[in-house]
């Protein structure tokens, strides 16, 4: 074993022993502290709260105002477009069988969806609004389009983009106006 794997090795079987801690400085200057205690603060004063959890166009930027064509652009230096025009072409063709899994499981009862997309180039103009006027809560052939895109975004775990790539965050789709406590899901054209 090398020294510095060595090193690293008894940091950790010390941490163990000790209990947990971000370092043996802060075990020395704690020790006078009842175990539990909060670092920091006088005995007996209570824990500061943390700091806010930065939520995006919360109390943070929102890195995707116009939320869905925001997000879904062309990327060629990544060789990955994600535009909806793309997307739709390649369903016209064939869906995977990923895609189509999730969206069959929001699908109308009694429905097995073809795995084929109708033409909905009219839809581009303004997204998700053009999508729902297909994927509505009552339609007879296609999914509702909430709890597909909700299924399609926050489900598979790890081997889901969104909730790796982007933490499965609410407010990349959902965005709150401050003053008045509604939320919306902003419809755009695609760019
Ligand atoms: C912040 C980024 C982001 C936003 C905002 C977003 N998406 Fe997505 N979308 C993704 C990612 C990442 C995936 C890939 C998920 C996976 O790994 O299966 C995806 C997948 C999809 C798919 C499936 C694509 C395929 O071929 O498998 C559809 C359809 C879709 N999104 C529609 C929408 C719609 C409609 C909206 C707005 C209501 C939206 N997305 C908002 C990132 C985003
Ligand atoms: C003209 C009506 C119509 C419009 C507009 C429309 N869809 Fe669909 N969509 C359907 C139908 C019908 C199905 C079911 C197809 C099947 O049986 O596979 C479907 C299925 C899907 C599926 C599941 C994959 C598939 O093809 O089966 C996704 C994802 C989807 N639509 C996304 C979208 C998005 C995103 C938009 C807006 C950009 C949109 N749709 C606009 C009718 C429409
Ligand atoms: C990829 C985009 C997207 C993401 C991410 C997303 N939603 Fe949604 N959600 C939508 C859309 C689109 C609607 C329909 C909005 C409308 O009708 O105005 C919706 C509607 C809803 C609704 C009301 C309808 C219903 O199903 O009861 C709830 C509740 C909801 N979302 C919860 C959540 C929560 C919680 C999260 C995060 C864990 C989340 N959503 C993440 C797109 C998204």
């Amino acid at each position: 074993m090398r020294p510095g794997v060595l090193a690293v090795s008894l940091g950790v079987a010390l941490s163990i022993l000790i209990g947990p801690g971000t370092g043996l400085a802060q075990q020395a200057d704690s020790a006078a502290a009842p175990p539990g205690a909060p670092p920091g603060g006088p005995p007996g004063a209570p824990p500061a709260p943390p700091p806010a959890r930065k939520i995006p166009g919360i109390n943070a930027e929102d890195p995707f105002p116009k939320a869905c064509v925001s997000c879904h652009i062309n990327m060629p230096e990544q060789k990955l477009d994600t535009r909806f025009s793309t997307l739709l072409k390649g369903w016209a063709e064939k869906v995977e069988p990923g895609l189509l899994e999730k969206a069959q499981g929001a699908a109308p009862a009694g429905v097995t969806l073809q795995g084929k997309h109708p033409a909905a180039t009219s839809a581009l103009k303004d997204i998700p609004a053009g999508c729902v006027k297909c994927h509505g809560e009552t339609s007879k052939k296609a999914p509702p389009f909430t709890r597909m895109i909700h299924r399609i975004h926050l489900t598979g775990g790890d081997s889901n983009h969104f909730m790796t790539l982007f933490q499965g965050e609410c407010t990349h789709c959902h965005k709150l106006d401050p003053n008045t406590g509604a939320w919306s899901v902003p419809s755009a054209p695609e760019n």
